[in-house]
């Protein structure tokens, strides 16, 4: 992979980057589609990452089909899928990790502790591997993005992050690979989540700024879904990721629900500034 990726860029080829751990939906496949725009080779990555899974989190039931995903990046133009194994990844006497603080302290870094800790080890190695002038995240894990973007430039990675509006189903939920894990009832409830995002858009467009009384009134809207159990909605600043008081410059409601076992995150940002890439 690396004398690939190094063969292309001394051919003066922009190399394009979307890391992922596979079982794709649209969503997967509309970063696919904006890396095949931004670079002249793209390259996927499918890899259940262990070090970002707790020893109690789903790693062994998460949903893999290699054929299926494959079929679909050739579909969208995806030049190599770039599909590692445990062993290369981390042989016997591995020991370096890659950790970002700040951003990674709320939200998802307290519910799992280990999880930024793989991520961005992971990605680093990727990065390494693969040699991407520009890598494609979605911004529908929202914090993930936020690190990525911190750590390339604390680390002098010379690699542009792209971040990429969530996909979602018809009526509003997330797509996400773990959405199979649904029962029909769950399924149903777990439209609490887009649409307390909806109610709470509505209040701010209505003028109103203070946190504690937005989260309310989502708490409040996702109780009232059966089999639900919220493990945390916050409102935070999208530079430092720390609660705020009010919604001031750019702040995101993130939310992460139980339906039954399974997890499912979405968010929402108020106040987004023009800031690319
Ligand atoms: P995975 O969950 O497979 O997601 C791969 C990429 O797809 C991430 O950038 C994620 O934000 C994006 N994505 C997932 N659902 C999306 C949706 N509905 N709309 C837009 N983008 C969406 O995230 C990971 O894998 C891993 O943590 C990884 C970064 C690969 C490191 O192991």
């Amino acid at each position: 992979m690396q004398r690939f990726a190094e063969a292309k860029r001394c051919r003066g080829r922009l190399i394009a980057f979307v890391p992922t751990m596979g079982y794709f939906h649209e969503g997967h496949l509309n970063l696919m589609r904006i890396g095949r725009k931004q670079g002249d080779c793209l390259i996927v990555s499918i890899y259940v990452n262990p070090a970002q899974f707790a020893p109690t989190e789903d790693f062994e039931a998460y949903p893999r089909d290699f054929e299926r995903d494959s079929r679909l990046a050739e579909e969208v133009g995806v030049d190599v899928i770039f599909c590692p194994d445990n062993q290369e990844m981390y042989p016997e006497g591995y020991q370096t990790y890659v950790e970002v603080e700040g951003v990674t302290n709320n939200l998802c870094g307290i519910s799992r502790p280990r999880f930024f800790r793989g991520v961005t080890t992971v990605c680093t190695k990727l990065f390494h591997i693969v040699k991407p002038h520009v890598t494609i995240f979605g911004k529908k894990d929202f914090q993930q993005y936020v690190t990525m973007r911190r750590m390339v430039r604390d680390l002098n990675m010379d690699i542009e992050v792209v971040g990429m509006d969530t996909t979602r189903e018809s009526d509003g939920l997330a797509m996400s690979s773990r959405n199979v894990y649904l029962k029909p009832e769950e399924r149903k409830s777990a439209l609490s989540l887009s649409r307390s995002l909806v109610l709470a858009g509505e209040l701010y467009g209505k003028g109103e700024r203070d946190a504690a009384l937005i989260l309310e009134k989502v708490r409040a809207w996702i109780a009232g879904y059966p089999h639900t159990e919220i493990d945390y909605a916050r409102i935070c600043d999208t530079t430092t990721m720390k609660d705020a008081a009010r919604i001031e410059g750019e702040c995101v409601l993130a939310l992460a629900v139980w339906l039954g076992k399974t997890r499912l995150i979405d968010n929402r940002v108020f106040g987004e500034s023009l800031k690319t890439g």
